[in-house]
This record gives C-alpha cells, structure tokens and sequence, in this order.
C-alpha cells in the first residue's frame, strides 16, 4: 500500500505539493511523474518483480498522487478511487451488516443516497443527526456505532461541525471519525489535527481544481485500518485511471495558490451579497454574521469560496441562474472557473422534499462556487443577474400582520 516518503513531511505546504511524493522518473529523469498507462507488469521470473504486478492493485502514477495528498493532509496513506463516491462507498466496506453509522444530516445529496437508498438494504444502519452539536452526535450512538462521518462545512448549508468535540464522541464510543474534507481542503483545515481517523475528498472539486476529471481520494494515519482498506480497494477496484490521477496531481500543485484566490473572491463575493440581500440570507463561514463564525475561525485557517444565498423562491432564484454569464449554471464546485447551481434539484435532488424543508434546503436556495477569476468581474456579473430581481414576498406571518394593519 502507499506510503508517504517520510522525508517530504517536513517541508511547508506550498513545497509539499509541488514535490511530495513526486521523485524524477529513473529512465530520462522526467520532473513530471509520467502517466503509467499499463494494465500488467512484466515479472522477472516467478515470485519475482518489482513491486508491481497488476495496475488494479498498484500504479506509479497513481501511487504519486496517494502520497501527495497524504503528505498535505499530514497522514501516513493514500488511497485514490475514481469517485468521491467510489471513495464514500469503499470506505463503507470497513464496516458490516448490523453495524451502525451517526452521518451528518445535511453531507453531500449522493452520500446521503449511497447511505439511505443502497447501503441500508445490505442491513448497515445509519441516523443522520445535526452535527454541529457533538450533543447529537452523543445522543445518536449505540453499541453498534462504528463511525461517524461528516462534512465541514457541508453542503450546501455551510454548516460547522466542530471536529474536536465530534472527534472525542466518537472514540468515546469506540467508533471512527471520517471527515469529508472537500470544501475546505487541507489549505484551510486539517482534520487530522483534530482527531480524524480517516479524511476523504471529492478530488473532482479543490484537489484537481481544473474541472476536467473525477476521482475521491482516502487518507489514513493507522497502518492497521489501511491495510484494510489496501484489500478493499484491490477487491472491489474502484480505482481511477492513471491520467485522470496525473490530472489530480497537476492540480495539487497549485492548490495552495488557488485556494487563496477562491478565499479572496469568496470574502469579497460575501460582502457584496450581504450589501445586497441582508446577511440573514447569505450563508458563509468567513462572515461574523455565520452563527458559527468563531468556531470556524477556531478550525480553518481560511474560508474558501462556497457561499449559499437564500432568495426565497425557486422564481427569483430561476431569475439570477438564468443571468449569469461569467458564473456558469452547473453542478460542481472548486473549479478555476465561478460556478452556480440550485441545490434542491441538482446536487440534493435525491434528497426527499421533506427532508430537505427540514434541513433548509429550500427552492430559493442558490449555491455559489466562486472561482479565481477577477473579483470586479465576478460581482459585475452578479449585479447584472440581481438585475430586475422580483421582489421577495414577505414571509406568511408577516403577511398576514401587514394584512391586518
Ligand atoms: C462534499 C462532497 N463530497 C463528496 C462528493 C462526491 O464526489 P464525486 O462527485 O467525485 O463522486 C461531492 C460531490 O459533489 C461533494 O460535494
């Protein structure tokens, strides 16, 4: 299984993913790891090779972006799948029938699907509490309570879990803390510091940060736990291919640089939003107003670039998506490129309309990706689509106090 080179640990960040796991290629001397397009490895005679005997298992290419990201998430392995969800769902086959998972409420609508609509009928139970009390998480756990698994912040609520205090019960209950990294990326959290067990991404989104390929990535600190997980990864093969992992580790290159500029255009695009539509509307780590702000700025060492806006109906948010033209409507996030998308019917359209009322995931709601183009651009663009915007209905109380004046 991969391992990180122990001497790329000490570096900072931004020399750690340029370089981490990456050594010239011994033939010519490459500096870029070459994309190893091969199913098979010769073997010098029986018993005998090199390390490598089928790409299922093992790929150099592959193996460079494991250790990269395992050195900028500070864990000891990597473990790359060809989804985030193919990530999500290998994951999941550390545990069996009969074991129980506490999963936040509001992750990501496809894991939410994995969990509820495949994994329940293979007899593994899960309850999907509000994670942003490790209370809930507590009150949730049985004996039969193997992990807990969240996003932070998640998708698209921009909630916060705090990782400490999930971290404590769940191995006060003897289970595993997973923590889906994707939005903050290890630029701005690092859940291992908190007591993560496992992280994962979606290494589609920040990671690869190019919008041209889709993979999931695992890390682990505990030999033991990635062991298991080497054997599942081998068995069931949802591995990605060995470009789509060189597309990935291009991307990491750069993820420090990025992510900067995402944190800049998105503290700048918050403000502006706040200006516009009241900061009651406008959900964003990095704003005081976000209701767990400090906690945030306990946990992150920056903010990123996902906002979510409520503007209160599936009319007036029709009437922005439909205006944008630097901002593209799609689903995704974490690209170079601003994206918008409306998360009731795309990304947590599998999640169950009353579920989604509970939760806040209203038809009004619209999520933001900004990316790293210009900021003046940006907000030019948002002006123009806020244009003309119908004016929003006062709520049912209040329409009926006005009525009654
Ligand atoms: C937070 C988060 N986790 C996991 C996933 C799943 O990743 P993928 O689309 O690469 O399967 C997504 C996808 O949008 C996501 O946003």
């Amino acid at each position: 299984m991969t391992r990180v080179f122990d001497e790329d640990l000490n570096a900072g960040f931004g020399t750690k993913a340029v370089h981490a796991g990456q050594r010239p290629e011994p033939l010519a001397g490459a500096i870029m790891t070459p994309v190893y397009l091969t199913s098979t490895y010769v073997q010098e005679e029986l018993g005998k090779n090199k390390g490598y005997e089928y790409a299922r298992g093992k790929n150099p290419t592959r193996e460079a972006l494991e250790r990269n990201v395992a050195a900028l998430e500070g864990a000891r392995h990597g473990f790359a799948f060809s989804s985030g969800m193919g990530c999500v769902d290998s994951l999941m086959k550390l545990f069996r029938s009969g074991d129980h998972i506490v999963c936040g409420e509001n992750v990501y609508g496809g894991t939410f699907r994995l969990f509820d609509k495949i994994l329940k009928n293979f007899g593994m139970e899960f309850s999907f509490v509000d994670t942003r009390d490790p209370k809930n998480i507590d009150a949730a756990m049985t004996k039969n309570t193997r992990a807990v698994l969240v996003e932070t912040p998640s998708n698209p609520l921009m909630r916060v879990t705090d990782l400490k205090g999930a971290a404590e019960v769940a191995h006060k209950g003897g289970a595993l803390l997973i923590v889906d990294n994707t939005f903050a990326s290890p630029v701005f959290q690092r859940p291992f510091e908190h007591g993560a067990d496992i992280v994962y991404h979606s290494t589609t989104k920040y990671l690869n940060g190019h919008s041209d390929m889709i993979g999931g990535i695992a890390l682990l600190k505990d030999d033991g736990l990635a062991e298991r997980l080497q054997f599942i990864l081998n068995a069931a093969g949802a591995v990605p291919g060995p470009f789509d992992s060189w597309l990935a580790l291009r991307g990491t290159k750069t993820l420090h640089l990025r992510m900067r500029q995402h944190d800049a255009n998105g503290r700048t695009i918050a403000r502006w939003l706040v200006d516009k539509l009241g900061a009651e509307s406008v959900m964003y780590v990095g704003l005081p107003s976000h209701p767990q702000h400090e906690l945030a700025r306990r946990q992150m060492s920056g903010f990123g670039g996902m906002i979510s806006i409520e503007l209160g109906t599936k009319e007036r948010a029709a009437h922005v998506l439909k205006r944008v033209r630097v901002f593209s409507l799609a689903e995704s996030l974490g690209g170079v490129e601003s994206l918008i998308s409306h998360p009731a019917t795309m990304t947590h359209a599998s999640v169950s309309p009353d579920m989604r009322v509970k939760l806040g995931i209203t038809d009004g709601l619209v999520r933001l990706s900004c990316g790293v183009e210009e900021a003046d651009d940006l907000v030019a663009d948002l002006e123009k689509a806020f244009d003309g915007l119908p004016k929003r209905e006062p709520a049912r109380g209040k329409r009926e106090e006005m009525a009654s004046r």
